[in-house]
């Protein structure tokens, strides 16, 4: 008798979260030293964090005290950043841990959940484990949600719908009159602003008006902590309260509390290094538009959706990743001819570039 016979049956398949590959488990298996790696699969920063960060965690006396498990602190310099009221927030250890305490909180098995796919991928994990069943709305062509379906949809078992804004791996918005229809369901909206500082389009202001409404926000792309692994939730006072109380003590570590105060302090910093992005951004699409066998979509994010034409997208990924650039492949239906790009500094879009005219001309 294995151990493994006292796994959850509804787990046993569990194929679990494919994430970006880490440089250093690449050394020795490509082209060139981990170093030289051009990472622009995960959406991260490539200006990194504020200086004022580095500078205050080298000096930081007090590693060895547990953090603020009310992140008191926290959440008061978040609420005037965010301009919500922190009796509404709540932090996480990334956003990605919000998306999972909300589906915990409120998903009983066989509730439902709807994803509108493609999309990015904890909304389904965290559903899955919850033994929740996803409601998977398919995009248009040009990845715009289907509002009428979505409403079509909801049943009394329904507890989210999730809407990614910009979406990812796509880029694309959502309007705000088609969240505001969603709303007036009643059904909870999450409306995950991941990309929020790139796209500068917020639904943060209906947050009182709509208590059904949550917004999640990160400080992994914009302020590029993404390795302190910090986001947070705008929620409903009362779902904030329940958050508190179901999350792990301590889920949001003394470094990445004290990263936040200083990036909070830095913000026009962070700011400008978000508008060289954007910048970066248009100048990446204009020549990923040169490039015939590339459908390059409208982004309002720091990264880029292209669809591949006449290669292999899965053997692309693969070859870049050979010479050294990391990008993002999805092995899922509608986009396996699909390359996400993130937006880096001037010299990763010439050397993207330059490498895939050598590979596809
Ligand atoms: C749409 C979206 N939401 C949430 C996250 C998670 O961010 P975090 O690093 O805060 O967990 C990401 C990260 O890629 C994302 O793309």
């Amino acid at each position: 008798m294995g151990i493994e016979k006292l796994i959850r049956k509804e787990l046993v398949s569990f194929g679990g979260y494919s994430a970006a590959a880490s440089p250093e488990v690449l050394e020795g298996k490509i082209e060139v030293a981990v170093k030289d790696i051009i990472k622009i699969d995960a959406n991260e920063n490539p200006y990194g964090c504020s200086p004022r960060v580095n500078k205050a965690l080298a000096h930081y006396p007090q590693f060895n005290i547990y953090p603020d498990d009310g992140q008191e602190k926290l959440r008061q310099s978040i609420a005037g950043y965010a301009g919500a009221d922190m009796k509404r927030i709540v932090a996480g250890n990334g956003s990605n841990q919000l998306i999972d305490l909300l589906i915990r909180l409120l998903v009983n098995p066989g509730d439902e959940v709807i994803n509108c796919t493609p999309t990015f991928g904890i909304y389904s994990f965290s559903t899955k484990l919850c033994n929740g069943i996803l409601v998977e709305i398919p995009r248009d062509d040009n990845f715009n949600i289907d509002i009428a379906k979505v409403k079509a949809a909801i049943t009394p078992k329904t507890k989210i719908i999730f809407v990614t804004n910009p979406n990812n791996p796509t880029g694309n918005l959502t309007p705000q009159k088609d969240i505001v229809t969603l709303l007036d369901t009643g059904v909870p909206v999450v409306v995950d602003e991941a990309y929020y500082e790139f796209s500068r389009q917020t639904i943060m202001p209906l947050i009182g008006k709509y208590e059904n409404l949550i917004v999640l926000r990160t400080f992994s792309k914009w302020a590029g902590l993404a390795g302190l692994r910090v986001g947070y939730g705008v929620f409903p006072e009362a779902i904030a309260d329940f958050i508190l109380r179901i999350k792990i003590p301590y889920n949001v570590n003394v470094a990445a509390q004290v990263a936040v105060g200083e990036s909070l302090r830095d913000v026009d910093y962070l700011l400008a290094s978000v508008q060289k992005l954007i910048a970066e951004r248009e100048r990446l699409a204009a020549q990923l538009q040169k490039i015939s066998w590339l459908r390059v979509y409208p982004t309002q994010s720091n990264f880029i959706f292209c669809r591949v034409q006449n290669i292999n997208a899965k053997d692309l990924h693969k070859q870049l990743q050979m010479k050294g650039i990391l990008v993002r492949y999805f092995d899922q239906p509608r986009i396996q001819d699909c390359i996400r790009f993130s937006v880096g500094k001037p010299e990763h879009t010439d050397a993207l570039i330059k490498t895939l005219r050598e590979i596809g001309g």
